[in-house]
């Protein structure tokens, strides 16, 4: 994707594959820089710590960290520890444990002199493939917002096309393109009038820092709302769809994404606004059928609630409090949402019902790579 001027992916090799570097998302929006992994400690903590962050983007960020920790040392009880230890960082994206299975299963077989080099070759496919996932989302989606567009009555034509994203499922949570927001980029640069409601998703609000940098860069016409603003939005006939994206989806269907899409998907229920989400195959977790009583839910810290982070007038990046001393705040980072409210699943090999026949239909071939 494109900062000013100069095409982006969201990580990378450096120093011959000695280390990764990577954009620095807590930094976003008031400055663009990187930042250099190199060990699985690094690579553990940045993902801990959100500065890498989005189920692709962590996936990937995990694989790398698996070839880091095998540089340092092949040994089995070196990729155990080290496999444990990324997989720990974050819960509910299914995506870095489906990473790092697929990096182990390649170099375990291996003897140690050939495992960071074929650990190095495995993460660079994951990436690539990404990459090549996010842009086949892209045009599915394209074709669904072609028709969306062109069924509204004949009075609404000439004006946007408006589309209400959640979260950041973009080119910062993956490797490039994103997966909610392939639909748009591509949208947009095949001339569709759209414009994006984007919710600030509290606490983190990576929708006011990362979707809107994004979008900004790539000039999309995107409007801040608060998270409360979506209903009211939607009731007024101005969100002609919904799109976001999953940190895991059940073979049934039911979709993990960032707190507050349930209530989104509730409200486009209610207003008869369709609700798509978006998803390469690495996010589905084909061992879950109940996505409520299945999918672990990752407890963040209270200080992401009672405080805020942002720029001040001198530049500085702070963080203020919000709360009353003494107040406990609460912070589940993802919620389920059913899928009964889900219209359906972009993918990358095409647009499924969300439910269990519809995805093992489009994925009754086995996935190249696996
Ligand atoms: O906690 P985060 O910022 O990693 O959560 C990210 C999201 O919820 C995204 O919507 C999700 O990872 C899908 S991204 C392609």
């Amino acid at each position: 994707m494109n900062i000013d001027g100069q095409a982006w992916r969201t990580i990378g090799l450096e120093e011959g594959g000695r280390s990764v570097w990577v954009i620095d998302q807590t930094q976003l929006p008031h400055r663009f820089t990187t930042r250099s992994i190199s060990s699985a400690d690094e690579a553990a903590e940045a993902i801990a710590t959100m500065v890498v962050r989005g189920a692709p983007l962590i996936g990937v960020t995990g694989a790398y960290g698996l070839m880091l920790a095998l540089q340092a040392d092949p040994s089995d009880a070196c990729l155990g520890a080290a496999f444990d230890q990324l997989n720990a960082t974050r819960p509910t994206a299914v995506n870095l444990r489906w990473a790092l299975e697929r990096v182990r299963a390649k170099v375990a077989p291996l003897p140690l002199e050939q495992r960071a080099e074929a650990a190095q070759a495995e993460a660079g496919a994951i990436a690539d493939e990404d990459v090549a996932m996010c842009e086949a989302i892209g045009d599915h989606g394209l074709a669904i917002f072609q028709e969306l567009a062109a069924a509204r009555p004949t009075e609404r034509q000439g004006q946007p096309f408006n589309v209400l994203t959640h979260c950041n499922a973009g080119w910062l949570a993956t490797v490039d393109w994103g997966t909610a927001l392939a639909p748009i980029y591509k949208a947009h640069r095949a001339g569709l009038n759209i414009h994006v409601w984007v919710d600030e998703t509290r606490p983190r609000n990576q929708g006011a820092s990362l979707t809107a940098y994004e979008l900004g860069r790539e000039g999309v016409p995107h409007t801040v709302i608060v998270d409360n603003a979506g209903g009211h939005l939607m009731q007024h006939g101005q969100v002609d769809a919904v799109i976001v994206g999953t940190d895991r989806t059940t073979r049934t269907g039911d979709v993990c994404n960032k707190i507050g899409t349930y209530l989104k998907a509730l409200a486009a229920h209610d207003n008869g606004v369709p609700f798509y989400v978006a998803l390469p195959a690495s996010t589905i977790d084909w061992s879950i059928a109940d996505g409520v009583a299945g999918i672990p839910i990752e407890a963040r810290s209270a200080l992401e609630v009672t405080h805020l982070q942002g720029r001040a007038p001198d530049g500085a990046i702070t963080t203020v409090q919000l709360t009353p001393d003494g107040s406990p705040g609460f912070n589940p980072a993802f919620d389920v949402t059913p899928a009964r409210l889900v219209t359906a699943l972009i993918t990358e090999r095409g647009v499924a019902p969300a439910t269990e026949e519809g995805l093992k239909a489009l994925y009754a071939e086995p996935l190249a790579a696996q």
